[in-house]
This record gives C-alpha cells, structure tokens and sequence, in this order.
C-alpha cells in the first residue's frame, strides 16, 4: 500500500522530525517523511535531514510581508511534495486562519506541556513554577488558536522536586520521540478521527506512562 507523504516543518534543533524520519524508516511503518520545511535557514534540523536523504527547503518568513502570504508559500512547497499530512515539530511561527483550514484535519503539532495547562512558551518553566507533580507532552490538530486544537495523545512524566525546566524538558522530549512517531502511525492507519471537536483514536492507547526520572 503507499505511504501516507508527511512533511514536516521545523525551526530548529529537529530532533522530533528525526525521531520521525528514523520511525519512518522501519519497512512497515506506513508513512514516509517525504520532506522538511524551516522558515530558518540555520535550523540545524535541515541539515541532520539532508544526511538522512530527505528533501528540504527554507522559506523566511522574513521575505513575506504578512503571515498568510508566507504560509502560501509554504503551501506551495508542501503541495509540490505531494504532501497529505503536516507535523509541526518545533515550528515556531503562528499560522493564518487560511494556512489553518487550508490544512484543517491534515495539520498536527507536538506541544511540551500536556494541554490545555501551559500553552505558549517556556513551558517546562510554567509547570515548576505552577508545582504540578505530572507534566507532559501533547499532540494535537492544529487550528487557528494557538496551541488549542483538539488532542490526540498525550505522554506524562513526574515532575520532580529539583527539577530545573532543562531537566523537565529533558525527561519530556525523550517521551515526545516515543509519541509523534505513534500519532502519524496512527493517522496512517486512518484511526484517527474527529467527532464534534474531540479526537477518537480505535484500537490504541492514547495516554502514555513514563515514570522514568
Ligand atoms: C520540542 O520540545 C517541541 O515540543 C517544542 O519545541 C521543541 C522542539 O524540539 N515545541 C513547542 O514548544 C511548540 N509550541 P526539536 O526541534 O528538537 O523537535
């Protein structure tokens, strides 16, 4: 059967999209990383893609005059690519209502924090500073609203006493490589479905454990 095309959009470090590209890698995973888009050319991210053979490209979005008119773009380059599905992973740039029905249902990101706690930014802060004893990492549709589409799973980790929002972010991130790569598989599989705003996944479990320090 053909594979379901991601593409996956980036600004930095990329370790999720590599986490993706090493699970896509697998002769029965049934997706392909088919390309990776950064609106920052320096992403380091672009380069561990390029060494996995994956197609790249930057677009600034400092060549655009407004928001839409880069997701546009972006757009166009994901169509080129055949793309059906878009993983955010550690993209940080806000997209247009356009950008966001253009990619309705089709349009998933990894969040560090287990929403709708601490969306945003300096996440793992937010938890310390908040004393939760469980944090987390959360995939989700993305719509319009910033870090509020409807979630698909989520993995939870201890937050613990001596905690610095590194090592948080740490002990998260290691979940977030077990989650994304389970999230696509589960949209390649057509499993993951929407009904009146909240996401029904059949046959998997959508909350992981980690207990883990
Ligand atoms: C990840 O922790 C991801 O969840 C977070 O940025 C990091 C990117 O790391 N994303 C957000 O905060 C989006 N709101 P990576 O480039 O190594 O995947």
């Amino acid at each position: 059967m053909a594979k379901l095309k991601v593409g996956v959009l980036i600004s930095g470090r990329g370790s999720n999209m590599a986490a993706l590209i090493e699970a896509a890698r697998a002769p029965g995973y049934p997706a392909e990383i088919a390309c990776v888009l950064s609106n920052v050319a320096s992403a380091p991210g672009l380069e561990l893609a390029q060494a996995a053979a994956v197609p790249t490209a930057a677009i600034s979005h400092k060549s655009f005059a407004d928001r839409e008119s880069f997701d546009r773009a972006l757009s166009a380059e994901l169509d080129k690519h055949g793309i059906e599905l878009v993983a955010e992973a550690g993209f940080m740039r806000i997209h247009s209502p356009w950008f966001a029905e253009r990619w309705k249902g089709r349009l998933l990101n990894i969040h560090p924090s287990l929403l709708p706690a601490f969306p945003g930014l300096r996440v793992q802060q937010q938890a310390i500073d908040a004393g939760v004893r469980i944090s987390g990492c959360t995939v989700h549709f993305v719509t319009a609203e910033l870090d509020a589409g409807p979630i698909i799973a989520q993995a939870a980790v201890p937050v613990l006493p001596d905690d610095t929002a590194e090592m948080l972010a740490e002990r998260i991130l290691r979940q977030e490589h077990r989650l994304y790569p389970q999230v696509v598989r589960w949209f390649a599989e057509d499993r993951v479905h929407l009904d009146r705003g909240r996401v029904l996944v059949t046959g998997a479990p959508t909350l992981l454990f980690s207990s883990q320090p």
